[in-house]
Order: C-alpha cells, then structure tokens, then sequence
C-alpha cells in the first residue's frame, strides 16, 4: 500500500539532488507533491516527471530566503491542494573555503538560505499544520555539523 496516499508535501530545492529524488519517491507512495526551487526549469523537470509517471505535482518558483514567496508557496498550495501534511525543507547551499578567505556576502548568503529558509518554512507552514492538528517537518541537516573537516566551516 502507498505510505503516503493522501498526503501533500512541500520539499524546498526539489529541481535537484536530494530534494528531486525525495519528490520522486513521495509521489510514487501517493503524496501530491510541490516542487520548489530557486531554478524554475528544474522544479517543473520534476514536476514533469512525476506527472508522466501518473502522479500528482505542482512547480513552484521559490527562494527559501525570502519571506514573501513563502507566504504564496503556503497559499497557493492550500489553495490547490486544501492541505500541508509534509515540509521537507531540503534547499541548501554550501560554501568550501578556508574560514578567513570567507567574505561577509557569502556568509550572509548561505545563512540565509540554509538557517533563515528553514525559519520560515516551519513559521509559514506551522499555522496549517496547527489547524489540521497534524503534520511532519524533516529538516535537512549534515554529518559536517558534528565532525571538522577541511574547508568546511559553514
Ligand atoms: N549531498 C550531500 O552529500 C549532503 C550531505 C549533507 C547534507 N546535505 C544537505 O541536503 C540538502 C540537499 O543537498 P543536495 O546535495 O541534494 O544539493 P543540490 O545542490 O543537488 O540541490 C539543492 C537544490 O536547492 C536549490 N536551491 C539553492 N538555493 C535555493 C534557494 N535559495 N531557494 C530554493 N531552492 C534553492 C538548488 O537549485 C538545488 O536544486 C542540502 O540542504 C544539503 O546541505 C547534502
């Protein structure tokens, strides 16, 4: 049986990686899925796929970073959709340099997509979950939050 027949999930940065294979599997257990990434093309090569496939799914363009396009990915989905039942905030970026060759601008950047995106995801998305008095938020996280290694310093 499809584990997640019924349910609708956000997954953040779903174009690419992780976040396209994730959008692929929850549609084949039966999720309607929104895919949203900063590249418009590869949310839709998603969304293509997984409707050529027989499932559901929608495209978003999408900046994590920003709180306005958080604000129409949440109504917009509920709006087609009626319902969040999974965020899966995967959009993230990363930066390998040596910390004092890290300028300002990039530090800021990557906070901003990796910390402030995954703030406002849960922020936005919370309000619905609450009034379904259900759902899930898997944050993407990093084994290189827990060990050094070289370069990595964000
Ligand atoms: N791949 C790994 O080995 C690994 C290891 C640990 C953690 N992670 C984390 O898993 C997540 C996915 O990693 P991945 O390897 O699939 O990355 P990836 O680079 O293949 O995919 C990231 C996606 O996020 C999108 N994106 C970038 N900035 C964005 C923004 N501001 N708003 C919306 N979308 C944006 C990109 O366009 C891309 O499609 C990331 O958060 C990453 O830090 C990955």
């Amino acid at each position: 049986m499809a584990r997640l027949a019924g349910k609708v999930a956000v997954i953040t940065g779903g174009g690419t990686g992780i976040g396209k294979k994730t959008a692929l599997r929850f549609a084949q257990e039966g999720a309607k899925v929104v895919v949203t990434d900063i590249n418009p093309d590869s949310a839709n090569s998603t969304a293509e796929e997984i409707k050529n496939a027989g499932g559901a799914a929608l495209a978003m363009a999408h900046d994590v970073s920003k709180e306005d396009e958080w604000q129409r990915i949440v109504s917009q989905t509920v709006e087609q959709y009626g319902k969040i039942d999974i965020l899966f905030n995967n959009a993230g970026i990363y930066i390998i340099k040596p910390l004092a060759e890290l300028t300002l601008e990039e530090w800021n950047r990557l906070m901003s997509i990796n910390v402030t995106g995954v703030f406002l995801g849960m922020k936005h998305v919370m309000p619905v979950m609450a009034k379904q008095q259900a759902g899930s938020v898997i944050n993407a996280s990093s084994v290189a939050g827990l060990i050094g290694a070289p370069g990595h310093v964000l």
